[in-house]
């Protein structure tokens, strides 16, 4: 069943929700009056029963005290717009949040609303049936995953577009270094731990000649479910963020600490020269001194990766002594 939680027409119901969650989390465990709670809102007590009855309806727990009101025992380990919201520390990335239970493609959702959404509008999915992955891949996306996508409006030319993939890998590369993990860029944005893919970026534009009109930022995020969940033919190196640390995220602080991560980059791509985000992107890399096959939809090449040039493109030394600048492709570590 395809659920839109929030739409337009949903606002009004979406902050009296909010304000309600948002009372509960000042409250801190203690009961908050049914009739305060109406009061303030500006709405019957009659309305606040229905508001608790869908809380209750979505997971959360709350308990009726008699005279005292209601108290919110526990909240669902969901990755509702209300609770991204609460303490999200940014301005422009998640001020507007599409959830839904289950669809096809995070990134399918968000080029549709492209055209008149916000910028930094994202789209958040519990469970996708239609991932999709690079080079027209599937990406397996089962419940307990982070898949989501960004509606960017950036004015840059389309090929500055690759610049802004690897410069998100590196804020997730980053939000997952906070939480202790050894996390690593394979070029072009596959994020690895311990060697293994943990994260993978679709990036895609809808762009003029010149000038791009949006950029849908795909993120997928192995987060507390098992590689096994991984059908066999998509696992191939695959891990996720609860093998490696040997239990499970907060799956809402993870995304507001990566949102932040994102526009923190986001500025810095828009104010500052690239080479400095480059020069952390390389301090990262996996990638750099490894000998790989890159493979294009024409051809394949193999060499030694000497470094990522300006532009986010994979310098290779190839076999016979000269330098090639890949912008696009598969990279294939070699084995040996
Ligand atoms: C890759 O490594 O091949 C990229 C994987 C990108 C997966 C994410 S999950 C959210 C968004 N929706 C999709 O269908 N794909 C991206």
């Amino acid at each position: 069943m395809l659920t839109l939680r929030l739409q337009e027409s949903e606002f009004w119901m979406k902050s009296k929700r909010a304000e309600i969650i948002n009372a509960f989390k000042v409250a801190n465990g203690k009961a908050v009056s049914g009739e305060e709670l109406g009061k303030e809102l500006g709405i019957s007590r009659t309305m606040v029963c229905k508001y608790i009855k869908g809380l209750k309806d979505d997971g959360y727990e709350i308990s009726s005290a008699p005279k005292k009101g209601y108290v919110l025992k526990s909240v669902p380990k969901l990755l509702y717009p209300e609770e991204i919201l609460s303490g999200l520390q940014t301005t422009l990335f998640g001020k507007n949040i599409f959830y839904y239970d289950e669809a096809g493609s995070s990134n399918d959702i968000a080029k549709k609303m492209a055209p008149t959404a916000e910028e930094g509008t994202i789209v958040v999915v519990e469970q996708q049936t239609g991932g999709r992955g690079r080079l027209g891949r599937q990406w397996a996306s089962p419940k307990g995953g982070i898949w989501f996508s960004t509606i960017l409006k950036p004015r840059i030319a389309l090929s500055f577009a690759s610049r802004l993939t690897l410069t998100f890998g590196l804020s997730v590369a980053k939000t997952m270094k906070s939480y202790g993990l050894d996390a690593k860029i394979k070029w072009p944005n596959d994020i690895l731990v311990n060697g293994k893919k943990v994260s993978g970026i679709l990036t895609e534009v809808d762009a003029e000649i010149d000038t791009v009109e949006f950029v849908i930022i795909g993120i997928g995020i192995n987060a507390n479910m098992s590689s096994k969940d991984i059908p066999d033919e998509l696992r191939e190196n695959s891990t996720t963020l609860r093998d490696e640390m040997g239990k499970s995220i907060d799956r809402v602080e993870f995304l507001q600490k990566l949102l932040y991560e994102m526009e923190q980059e986001y500025i810095r791509f828009s104010t500052r020269p690239f080479n400095e985000i480059l020069d952390e992107i390389i301090s990262l890399s996996d990638t750099i001194g490894k000998r790989v096959n890159v493979k294009m939809p024409n051809r394949i090449v193999e060499g030694v990766v000497i470094g990522i040039s300006k532009t986010g493109a994979l310098m290779l030394k190839k076999n016979d002594g000269t330098i090639e600048e890949i912008i696009a492709g598969r990279c294939i570590y070699s084995k040996n």
